[in-house]
């Protein structure tokens, strides 16, 4: 285990990947843990990140000296190098020349950390302050035009830093920096793999569990509940149940892909509901984008709720449960960005339901079991990859629990439903055949129902609705751009839906980037 001390920066998401990249398995911790909470986890290497300020900034985090004295190896980047450099003796002075973007380097005695790199690299710097002097017992290895210490090691007592950005991407060598750090400085082994992932959780939670209890889990058609109930399937076989509630606000093949590809990929028992008719029952006259949300979540909780007992009824009567029975445990795919922001630790949790299955209610009285509460998005899908999911389903885009229902601006009613699933499979048809799914996050298209526009078609006036597509580029959905698809496809796409869906007639694209705009309308 490495601990990432955040120090409040962006970045602490990053250098835990990174160095995960490097098959070490690492946890971020916030930089107010006293260091004799971060020795008790044994880790075998920290990480100072970066921050915000200055070391002479008033309120400046502090680095507690006595970190560098339990013998553990420690890395310190940009703020974490200064806050190193200080703590130790070293002098850091406010030069009033800082360096941000891209910076030229010049590699000086490349020691242990920087070996191998070229003389000269450019890397990512954001730094005010610069460190003049090494603390007594360290190299320095390199530095910039207004750096003279740019880098330095002690390797002896396994202590190195940098003063530029090695997790970022316009820093080049910045993995191989990292992995020098960790496996030839700190002696970290690279054990951590997909493999040991998935049998270390189906360990854990066939731990939690236990040996007769019953777990149930929502599936959205999303990847990560997906992988979640994979991995539950895997530990503890038919004691999990999967529900997937058909609200018919799917797109179109999505609920026979879950029914087909899931259950032929997992063997996971898998009861569908078929809910259509009680959800767009529940939404007929509804145009706020709220209530719809507030219908829909409700409604989920119901026929949920229902599902469990329907589930049990059978298998009590059959005699293999005993009467009075629960389902006392609920899967839910909650990833680590998630933790890590809602100022969680790593390991299991019995804490309520985050709303994150379509809502699911406080009062349900479950212990949450969580596989992938440690796992990145991108380490999700090769897990998924692993546990044997077909790729369609690991790589899809995500998809809000509402489904359609918030794609539609307006009433939801099964007309406008059907309309909007003909041109959302020709968008994302048009997508998949241009090989751009994996470039692109998400790709919603939106029906304006309430609109109408008049246009040609043959020899006739038309009179139909607009769709907006909005395609976006994005790392995790809180930012998010909208995506340069190229004009080919965009015109095939406009040309097929306007040609095959005949109650529309006009295509949209929309150029919002997020802030200011959301990724979906509703
Ligand atoms: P916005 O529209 O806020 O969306 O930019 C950010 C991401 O969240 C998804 N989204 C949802 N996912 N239930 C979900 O499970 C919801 O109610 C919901 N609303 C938005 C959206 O698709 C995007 O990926």
């Amino acid at each position: 285990l490495v601990l990432v001390v955040d120090f409040g920066a962006q970045y602490a998401q990053l250098i835990a990947r990174r160095v995960r990249e490097a098959r070490v398995y690492s946890e971020i911790v916030p930089h107010t843990m006293p260091v004799a909470e971060m020795l008790e986890r044994r880790p075998a290497a920290i990480i100072l990140s970066g921050g915000p300020s200055s070391v002479y900034a008033p309120g400046a985090p502090h680095v507690d000296g006595d970190l560098f004295e339990a013998g553990v190896p420690v890395f310190g980047m940009c703020y974490g190098f200064q806050a190193m450099a200080q703590s130790l003796g070293g002098e850091v002075a406010r030069t009033g020349s800082s360096e941000y973007g891209r910076t030229p380097v010049t590699v000086t005695a490349p020691g242990t950390l920087l070996a191998d790199l070229p003389a000269a690299h450019r890397v990512w710097m954001s730094h005010g302050d610069s460190v003049q002097t090494a603390p007594a017992g360290f190299d320095v290895l390199a530095s910039t035009t207004k750096t003279p210490v740019a880098a330095f090691e002690d390797t002896e007592r396994r202590l190195a830093g940098v003063q530029w950005h090695p997790e970022v991407l316009h820093t080049e060598h910045g993995q191989k920096v990292m992995e020098h750090f960790l496996l030839d400085i700190a002696g970290c082994r690279p054990t951590w793999t997909m493999v040991n992932i998935v049998e270390e959780q189906v360990e854990r939670i066939r731990e939690q569990i236990g040996e007769d209890g019953l777990a149930i889990c929502a599936l959205s058609g999303g990847v990560d509940s997906a992988v979640a109930a994979a991995v539950v399937q895997r530990a503890i076989g038919d004691r999990l149940t999967c529900v997937y509630v058909d609200h018919g606000l799917m797109r179109k093949g999505e609920s026979e892909q879950i029914e087909r590809d899931f259950v032929a990929a997992t063997g996971a028992d898998l009861v569908v509901v078929d809910a259509e008719e009680q959800f767009l029952d529940a939404l007929a006259g509804v145009s706020d984008p709220e209530t719809k949300r507030k219908i829909i979540g409700r409604e989920f909780i119901r026929v949920f709720e229902a599902a469990e007992a329907d589930i049990l009824a059978p298998k009590i009567a059959a005699g293999s449960h005993a009467e009075g029975v629960k389902m006392a445990f609920l899967v839910q795919g909650t990833l680590y960005p998630d933790v890590v922001e809602s100022g969680g630790g790593a390991g299991t949790s019995n804490i309520k339901s985050h709303h994150n299955v379509g809502g699911l209610p406080d009062d349900l009285e479950f212990e949450l079991v969580e596989p992938l509460r440690t796992l990145f998005k991108d380490e999700v899908r090769l897990v998924g990859e692993q546990l044997g999911l077909p790729a369609e389903l690991v790589w899809r885009h995500p998809f809000p629990g509402p489904g359609l229902g918030i794609r539609i601006i307006g009433e939801v009613t099964r007309e406008r439903l059907d309309i909007l699933r003909e041109a959302d499979a020709i968008a994302r048809e048009e997508l998949t055949r241009a090989g751009l799914d994996r470039d692109i996050w998400q790709f919603p298209v939106v029906l304006l129902a309430d609109v109408r526009s008049v246009g040609v078609q043959g020899d006739g006036r038309t009179y139909g609705h607009p769709v907006v597509l909005r395609p976006v580029t994005s790392e995790d959905a809180m930012t998010a751009d909208w995506a340069r698809v190229p004009y080919e496809v965009l015109e095939t796409v406009s040309t097929r839906i306007t040609n095959e869906v005949p109650e529309i007639n006009r295509v949209t694209l929309d150029i919002t980037s997020k802030p200011p705009g959301t990724i979906e309308w509703e």
